[in-house]
């Protein structure tokens, strides 16, 4: 080889270093070590590199991960160890059962478990040798699984190799692949977009991904691999301990859950379970119980097994996110928006953890997406604290006297036409400010916490006064304090809550322009939209008066938007009940002549705010940011100039860290916010 070539060729093995470690930080650490564009850049020079040498090509190279369709199919494998199940526990009961059983037969005092979320994904057997990823299989029936190699390749967080020098010669480690909620949103959102069919939860799309014939559907696919135990090793002595073996796991490149956890006995099980169980909503994937394994080695070759479960390990399971249920009817319910969505009355089933008697079936597209008819047996989600959705119909079960759910022309309200946009999914009634329905709906949300925050205005005392005829407007609010005898009338107001009341409104009346903004109900203009506009206008002539091109100079605001903003302030009731609010004494303080000293120190600066803060809600703190003259935005960008991160801050900090964004974590936010004076 000439010199040339073999500096390119050590070229290219450097690459090839770099770009793992690149790829596990990201992938496996959730540590993004360079911005993507430097990946990228790497990843073309190694291309490149591989293109002129096809016979360099190694085995553990990034362009290796998305191959050919294998030519028949996936071939069937026999596990070296069979896959086992788990037995389960669905209460505290049977976990002490458990553990008693454990204790007995291990004759031990107290037990070490090694607790880990039970991942709600599909199982994979991945064979090392030498330390090169040679085979993945699926679960199968435990004993015989399939080979798809070729998908789990295209999985970053999969190690082609194991970081280590000196890897067993053979190991077989046996983990959990999932899709992250996100990714799944993302992924169904695009398929129903193209009115495809949707998957119904994260696990079907994790199993449909890993099914896929061609591993470029599954490279496209947001999977990750979490690998759980050693299934089998040659040649290397493992620890005694299941936990330090997953830790030795960790050590070789695989992502290991960071919520595992050592315990002593059938307390520590239990308060383990509560923790996780109160994080589970919040966590980036869906877990659907937590798995209790006998920590140590020796006790679980001691304990054995019984049929195909283990006696040393024990799944206790979460209350159930997915049920099956009838759909009695459907509702129209009328928005603020006039937007008309469907809903579904159901038979009243547990599900989530609490009792669910209705769910959202979006618009007509997803009725005629899922197919649904009243009568009709499916099956609902509820995840977290999601609005219960419907995602699949049963249709094997469909009684014959199942009925086409019809989606009214009138609006059920007020009787006023329904139209369709051209483009538009929704359909909307045309009444305007006549439908009591968009009434009520535009004035829950002009009184809601991020708008105009007027306490003790609830939904059902709304909906009385708007019957009532009380209020026409959201002005009106402001008149209520001329009729205390009619307030009083109202369904448990008494003298007290009638003064809280009005003392609540009179408050209310000086705000920011931003909450002004977004209390108004435009369409599309959302909480952060009304931050960035009223910056940009500064003043409500300026807003008001903008064109359409003036509102599309500012970021963030797209044509639709605009048009939105535009429609809003050509309406003469709106310009009405805008003026009608000042004439009221609504005010609040104009950006140019600042509150305090009318410095603004951080002028022409970009916040984003994410994560949990303990000292202030998330709107205080954006409220102060723009005080001081920062405009906050949503998402972090190159353009951003500072991330204030709360606890358990996710994907913004992650990519405000790969874009070396600076980050800000709460008590540094104070630390400004007091020596800016505001605090
Ligand atoms: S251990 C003998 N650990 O749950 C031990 N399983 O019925 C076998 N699962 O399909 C499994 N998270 O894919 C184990 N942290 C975890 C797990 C886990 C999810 C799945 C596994 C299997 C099922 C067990």
């Amino acid at each position: 080889m000439s010199d040339t070539q073999t500096s390119s060729r050590e070229e290219m093995l450097t690459l090839i270093r770099q770009l793992n470690d690149y790829s596990y930080a990201y992938h496996v650490k959730d540590e993004p070590l360079v911005p993507d564009a430097e990946y990228d850049r790497c990843y073309r020079a190694l291309q490149a590199i591989e293109a002129q040498h096809p016979e360099w090509v190694q085995a553990d190279s990034p362009t290796q991960r998305v191959g050919e369709k294998p030519d028949n199919g996936f071939a069937s494998v026999e596990h070296t160890v069979p896959m086992l199940s788990l037995d389960n526990a669905f209460d505290n009961d049977s976990m002490v059962d458990f553990d008693e059983r454990v204790q007995k037969l291990s004759q031990a005092a107290v037990l070490t478990y090694c607790c880990e979320p039970k991942l709600d994904g599909l199982a994979i057997s991945l064979r090392y040798e030498d330390g090169l990823l040679v085979r993945g299989v699926t679960r199968g029936d435990g004993l015989v699984g399939e080979d798809i190699t070729s998908n789990i390749k295209t999985i970053y967080s999969v190690p082609m190799r194991l970081r280590t020098e000196t890897p067993p010669p053979v190991l077989e480690v046996r983990g959990e692949i999932y899709m992250p909620k996100e990714g799944f949103e993302k992924l169904n959102q695009q398929a129903a977009e193209k009115g495809e069919k949707t998957f119904v939860n994260p696990r079907n799309a994790a199993a449909g991904s890993l099914r896929q014939l061609d591993p470029k559907i599954t490279a496209s696919r947001p999977l990750v691999l979490c690998a759980y135990s050693i299934g089998y090793v040659e040649g290397w002595q493992q620890p005694d301990s299941h936990y330090e073996g997953l830790l030795q796991l960790s050590e070789w490149g695989f992502k290991i859950n960071q919520l595992m956890q050592r315990v002593e006995g059938i307390q520590g099980c239990l308060d383990y379970y509560d923790k996780v169980a109160a994080e589970r909503d919040g966590l980036s994937y869906d877990i659907d119980g937590i798995v209790y394994k006998v920590d140590s080695i020796a006790q679980q070759k001691q304990l054995g097994f019984v049929a195909r479960a283990p006696r040393w390990a024990i799944a206790r399971k979460f209350p159930a996110q997915e049920e099956v249920t009838q759909i009695l009817g459907v509702d129209f319910q009328v928005g603020r928006t006039g937007a008309i969505t469907p809903v579904a009355r159901l038979q009243p089933t547990f599900v989530g953890g609490v009792t669910v008697s209705n769910a959202t079936l979006h618009n007509q597209d997803e009725i005629e997406r899922l197919g649904v008819k009243v009568k009709d047996w499916v099956m609902i989600r509820r995840a977290g604290d999601v609005i219960p959705q419907v995602v699949q119909v049963l249709t094997e079960r469909r009684p014959e006297d199942a009925t086409e759910v019809v989606f009214p022309v009138q609006c059920p309200v007020c009787e006023s036409d329904i139209e369709r946009v051209e483009g538009e999914a929704v359909q909307r009634c045309t009444g305007g400010l006549v439908c009591g329905a968009q009434l009520k709906e535009r004035l829950k949300h002009f009184v809601s916490r991020k708008a105009m925050d007027i306490d003790g205005l609830g939904d059902k005392l709304i909906e009385q006064l708007v019957d009532a005829k009380l209020l026409n407007t959201p002005v009106d609010i402001y008149r209520l304090k001329e009729k205390p005898a009619r307030l009083l009338a109202m369904e448990r107001m008494g003298d007290k809550s009638v003064e809280k009341l009005l003392n609540a409104i009179e408050a209310s009346k000086q705000t920011l322009f931003n909450r002004f903004v977004y209390a108004l109900g435009i369409r599309e203009v959302g909480e952060a939209t009304a931050r960035t506009v009223t910056q940009y206008f500064g003043t409500l002539d300026a807003l008001m008066n903008a064109t359409q091109e003036e509102l599309i100079e500012v970021e963030d605001v797209g044509p639709i938007v605009a048009q939105h903003i535009r429609l809003f302030f050509e309406q003469e009731d709106n310009v009405a009940t805008v003026h009608g609010l000042l004439e009221q004494g609504v005010h609040w303080q104009m950006a140019e002549s600042s509150e305090d000293s009318g410095e603004r120190p951080l002028e022409g600066k970009t916040y984003v705010v994410t994560g949990t803060l303990s000292r202030y809600s998330r709107d205080e703190v954006k409220d102060h940011l723009i005080k001081l003259g920062a405009k906050v935005s949503g998402s972090v960008s190159g353009k951003t100039d500072c991330l204030v991160a709360g606890e358990k801050a996710g994907s913004k900090l992650t990519k405000a860290q790969s874009l070396e964004v600076p980050v800000m974590d709460e008590e540094a936010l104070h630390e400004m916010l007091t020596g800016f004076g505001v605090v």
